[in-house]
């Protein structure tokens, strides 16, 4: 939890005077309280404990918490890039919201499993939550996988593993395990949790086709903005794995330049008469600038932020530079 809960640093003010947010460390749990002055002497608060954190705080998390068996979002996120805590994107600033119901498409992106009820559409049977991405979301079922291990000693050698290794599947089947979570909510035509590494994506959510000019966020649509890029559509082995290692942190930028010279040449490059070798470990600050995000943003205490994601459209950009 990375949020502070010291007094001074836990509280939220909002817009409207008379609310603010207050998050507190207690014998029962971590809480966030809306305390809202209705007058001189009449106050109303509501507290709620966190019961779930969503996001690792690269850029930063939000809380969820229960109410019988129904999953809720609480209205105070902490945002890492100016270490505080902010109104939750997607509630009102100024107003005190405990209602943002946590409806399954959401825990298929942020959880592994979980077992749902009859509606409303956020119960869920508490026990069954497997929180975080494990390794089957990749790789699928792995029981089998698991039973024939075991036993490896007595199987046949050349006997299947029975688990998706995705580096062996075309690369669309390889680019739709990455895209259930990241080409945007898209409209799902399966229930959640349907889709296994290998299928068709196609045939468990619809996602609206983005042509080279329609706007694609920087948030979550890692999928649609690398298609559109030329480095895409001219070869037919780039994938997420040619730069990234899911199964390490991806978060030192300068570090994938070498991917890019995998395929170009600084020479290539347009600014290489001007800046000579030194653009050699910074490909990545001018192709896939640090941009905005528009659809992820908080309206805190009377201001818009809004947290800067890498656009993956490789591509030429105007005015960027090496930071
Ligand atoms: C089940 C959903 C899901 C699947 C499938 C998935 N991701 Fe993610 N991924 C996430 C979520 C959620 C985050 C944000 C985690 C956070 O910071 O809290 C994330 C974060 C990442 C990050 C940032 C890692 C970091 O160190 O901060 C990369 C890179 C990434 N995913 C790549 C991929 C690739 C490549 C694939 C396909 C091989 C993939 N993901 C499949 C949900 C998923
Ligand atoms: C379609 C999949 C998807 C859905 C639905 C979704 N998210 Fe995310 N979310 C992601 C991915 C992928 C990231 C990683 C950041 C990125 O791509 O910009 C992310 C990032 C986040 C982060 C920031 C974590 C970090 O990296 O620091 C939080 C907090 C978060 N989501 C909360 C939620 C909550 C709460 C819901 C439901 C109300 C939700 N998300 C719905 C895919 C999803
Ligand atoms: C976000 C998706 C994702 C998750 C989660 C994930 N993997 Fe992977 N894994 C991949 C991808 C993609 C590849 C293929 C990489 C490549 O193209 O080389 C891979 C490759 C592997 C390989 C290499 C197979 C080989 O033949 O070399 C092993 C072993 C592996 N993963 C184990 C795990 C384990 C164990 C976990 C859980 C702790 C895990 N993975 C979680 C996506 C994932
Ligand atoms: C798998 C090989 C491959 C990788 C990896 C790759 N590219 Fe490319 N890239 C290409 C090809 C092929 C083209 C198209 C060349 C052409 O049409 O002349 C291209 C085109 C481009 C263009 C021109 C884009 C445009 O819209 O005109 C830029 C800029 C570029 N790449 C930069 C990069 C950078 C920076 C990286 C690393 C972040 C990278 N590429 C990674 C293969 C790759
Ligand atoms: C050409 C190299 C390249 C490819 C291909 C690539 N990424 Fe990335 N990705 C990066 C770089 C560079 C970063 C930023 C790392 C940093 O700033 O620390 C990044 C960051 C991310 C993040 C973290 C969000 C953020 O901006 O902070 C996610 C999620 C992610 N990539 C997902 C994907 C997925 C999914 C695919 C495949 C559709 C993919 N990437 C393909 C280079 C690549
Ligand atoms: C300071 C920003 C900057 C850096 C750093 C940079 N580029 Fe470029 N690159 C550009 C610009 C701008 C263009 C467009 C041509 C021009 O105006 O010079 C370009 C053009 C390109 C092209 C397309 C050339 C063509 O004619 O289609 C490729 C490929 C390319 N760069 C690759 C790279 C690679 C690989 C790296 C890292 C080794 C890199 N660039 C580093 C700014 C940069």
């Amino acid at each position: 939890m990375k949020g502070s809960f010291t007094p001074d640093s836990n509280v939220l003010k909002t817009s409207n005077p008379y609310l603010s947010f207050k998050m507190t460390l207690t014998g029962d749990g971590y809480f966030q309280s809306a305390e809202e002055a209705l007058s001189a002497t009449k106050k109303v608060s509501r507290s709620e404990r966190i019961d779930i954190v969503a996001g690792s705080a690269r850029k930063g998390q939000s809380y969820l918490f229960w109410k019988g068996d129904q999953l809720f979002q609480l209205p105070v996120t902490y945002w890492t890039e100016t270490d505080t805590w902010v109104n939750s994107p997607s509630y009102p600033d100024g107003s005190p919201h405990f209602d943002k119901a946590i409806i399954p498409r959401c825990l298929e992106c942020h959880a592994s499993y979980f077992d749902w009820l009859p509606p409303p559409v956020n119960r869920y049977r508490k026990t069954s939550l497997v929180l975080g991405i494990f390794c089957e979301k990749c790789h699928g079922p792995g029981r089998e996988h698991v039973a024939r291990h075991r036993l490896k000693a007595t199987l046949p050698a050349g006997t299947s593993e029975a688990i998706v290794n995705p580096a062996l599947l075309a690369r669309d089947r390889q680019i739709d395990i990455c895209g259930l979570c990241h080409s945007g909510n898209g409209t799902p035509i399966q229930p959640a949790l349907s889709f296994l590494p290998g299928d068709s994506l196609d045939d468990f959510i619809d996602i609206p086709f983005a042509g080279p000019e329609d706007a694609v966020d920087v948030h979550g649509s890692q999928v649609q903005l690398l298609r559109r890029s030329k480095c895409f559509q001219s070869t037919t082995t780039l994938t997420c794995s040619t730069c990234h290692d899911v199964h390490k942190p991806q978060v030192d930028a300068a570090a994938f330049s070498p991917r890019c010279l995998s395929c170009h040449q600084p020479r290539q490059c347009g600014q290489y008469a001007k800046m000579g070798k030194s653009i050699a470990g910074n490909c990545i600050d001018c192709h896939m600038p640090l941009q905005e995000s528009r659809v992820l943003f908080s309206n805190t205490n009377g201001k818009k932020l809004m947290p800067k994601v890498r656009n993956h459209q490789i591509g030429i950009y105007a005015g960027e530079k090496v930071h």
